[in-house]
């Protein structure tokens, strides 16, 4: 029998994973002060930031300190923009907690040359020391950040057409009228998201269950860019029973 390469596991609820990545968030940063922390948006780590905000407030975590790379942005969306990745995180978290602004890094989609900006980013990003910790979510498609399916993929932060089941799932940024939702986004390559540290990937609910699946057990392929996490030596997959159904029973 072959041990999968990615540890999974199986939480009670959405939750309880929730709850118990935050917590171990806290503690990452009470054994680091200095944490740089990857963060995701989208619907899954809405009640993680919703936990963190709870431990911030109950003076169980001092963000003071912290810095945080956001994994993508909206191609052409300033961060003021309402529908951003930027303002949702200013929404669900950085208005909530004492992060200091100057250690909040993120794409900026409204800059002129994205080439330029992505090079900046990955700069910025090794200059912190790449990242200690990385919480990151799953599209049904199998991307992760904004890294699409394809033929190929890029190692380097760069610009993604987004599918249209991409668009899809972030329509609700948009009034949920998918053609308001942007064509293109800047995402954070592959190369950081390996070069992170420790990597915490939560997955909830059977619309993830195939992508689960393929990035845990199928071959490493571009088609299901989280596949390439396999190479990683220290990612946790933390799901609830619907998004880690594909794997019960030994392969
Ligand atoms: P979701 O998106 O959390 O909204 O499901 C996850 C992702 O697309 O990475």
């Amino acid at each position: 029998m072959l041990a999968d390469a990615l540890n999974v596991r199986v939480f009670a609820s959405e939750l309880e994973a929730a709850s118990s990545c935050a917590a171990l968030v806290a503690n990452a940063v009470r054994e680091k002060p200095s944490l740089v922390l990857g963060l995701p948006t989208g619907r899954t780590p809405l009640n993680v930031y919703r936990e963190l905000v709870a431990l911030y407030q109950k003076g169980r975590v001092d963000f003071s300190r912290v810095t945080t790379f956001n994994l993508d942005e909206f191609l052409g969306l300033p961060p003021d923009d309402p529908s951003s990745m930027r303002a949702y995180m200013e929404r669900h978290l950085f208005q909530h907690v004492n992060l200091a602004s100057e250690r909040i890094h993120f794409l900026d989609g409204s800059a002129e040359r994205a080439e330029r900006e992505c090079v900046r980013y990955d700069i910025q990003l090794a200059s912190a020391g790449g990242l200690d910790l990385l919480l990151l979510g799953i599209g049904p498609n199998g991307h992760v950040a904004f890294i699409e399916p394809g033929e190929s993929l890029q190692a380097a932060s760069h610009r993604a057409r987004l599918s249209r089941e991409s668009r899809q799932t972030v329509a609700s940024l948009f009034g949920d009228d998918v053609w308001k939702v942007p064509p293109a986004a800047l995402t954070l390559g592959m190369s950081a998201l390996l070069q992170a540290r420790r990597v915490i990937l939560l997955a909830f609910g059977v619309n993830k269950a195939a992508a689960v699946t393929a990035m845990v057990r199928g071959p490493i392929t571009p088609l299901w860019p989280a596949s390439f996490l396999q190479l990683h030596g220290n990612v946790e997959v933390w799901v609830d029973s619907e998004a880690g159904r594909g794997l019960d029973g030994s392969r």
